[in-house]
């Protein structure tokens, strides 16, 4: 079983991720970039996946600058096999990942029944399909070792109905379940899988809908959260943060 970082009881490490691998998907921008350079800032190695390649590059570049071992390539998480091939390069390149961010997503925006079937299974394949693809791919080598640390970013959106977001909706509830589900399995494997679900995140995600972006959540907000269930103590499984923006307009 691989420990977790101890601290001397007084101060905590200044990189308490030092020596763990992690994986975040989606990170090319937006949250999944503001988390995979916090995980760097706080010592772990890092690898991002997306499709964009020119992305990839720019925040492969930002976190070998901020010291950590890194690792940015074209993977869609939509695609079992580009995602096997992604976690086995990342295992050989980098060491056995301790640390899983599923956070790659997107939305369609629109009346349920004015959208297509082609953006329903884009919505599903990526939020949903994309999640338990990577989970499946990395969790074989976390209950060998009887550790890990699994997040997955939902959305209010997967509490609460979002009318014009149907679709967005079922993915994040359906993601939802998949968490608290995998939860169980998992724990007696000392493998914690949990959620955050944030509000409005001022990203490239939405369409511009005329709210203030100032009041929105900022996507380092979203890493604060992933810190703080990254740091908890061994024994505890902090397993779900809701994150909303502190004035609603
Ligand atoms: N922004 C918000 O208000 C908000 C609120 C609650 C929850 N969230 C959730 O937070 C997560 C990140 O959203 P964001 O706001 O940071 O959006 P974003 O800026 O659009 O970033 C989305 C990321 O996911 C990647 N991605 C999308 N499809 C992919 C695929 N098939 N394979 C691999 N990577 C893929 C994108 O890269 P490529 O396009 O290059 O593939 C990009 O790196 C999503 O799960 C979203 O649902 C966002």
């Amino acid at each position: 079983m691989m420990p977790r970082k101890k601290t001397d009881g007084q101060r905590p490490p200044e990189k308490p991720l030092s020596g763990r691998v992690s994986l975040v998907t989606g990170g090319s921008r937006g949250i999944g970039r503001a988390i995979a350079l916090r995980l760097a800032a706080l010592g772990a190695d890092v690898a991002v996946c997306g499709r964009d390649e020119a992305a990839l590059r720019e925040t492969g570049a930002a976190l070998h600058a901020a010291g950590a071992g890194a690792l940015a390539e074209t993977a869609d998480v939509t695609h079992a096999r580009a995602v096997a091939e992604f976690v086995a390069q990342v295992e050989r390149e980098l060491g056995a990942i301790s640390i899983l961010v599923n956070n790659a997503g997107l939305g369609v925006f629109g009346p349920a029944h004015e959208r297509t079937e082609e953006e329903w299974d884009r919505v599903l394949d990526t939020n949903l399909k994309g999640v338990w693809l990577v989970s499946r791919a990395v969790i074989p080598s976390m209950i060998r070792r009887g550790s890990g640390d699994i997040l997955n970013i939902g959305s209010l959106a997967g509490k609460n109905p979002l009318a014009g977001g149907s679709i967005y909706a079922a993915s994040k509830w359906g993601l939802r379940g998949l968490t608290t589900s995998m939860a169980e399995e998992l724990r007696e494997h000392g493998i914690r899988v949990s959620l955050i679900s944030p509000g409005s995140v001022a990203t490239e995600f939405q369409p511009a809908t005329g709210h203030d972006a100032s009041k929105k959540l900022r996507p380092e907000d979203v890493a604060h959260a992933a810190e703080m269930i990254l740091l908890q103590g061994a024994q505890s499984f902090l397993s779900e943060v809701d994150l909303r923006p502190l004035r609603k307009r």
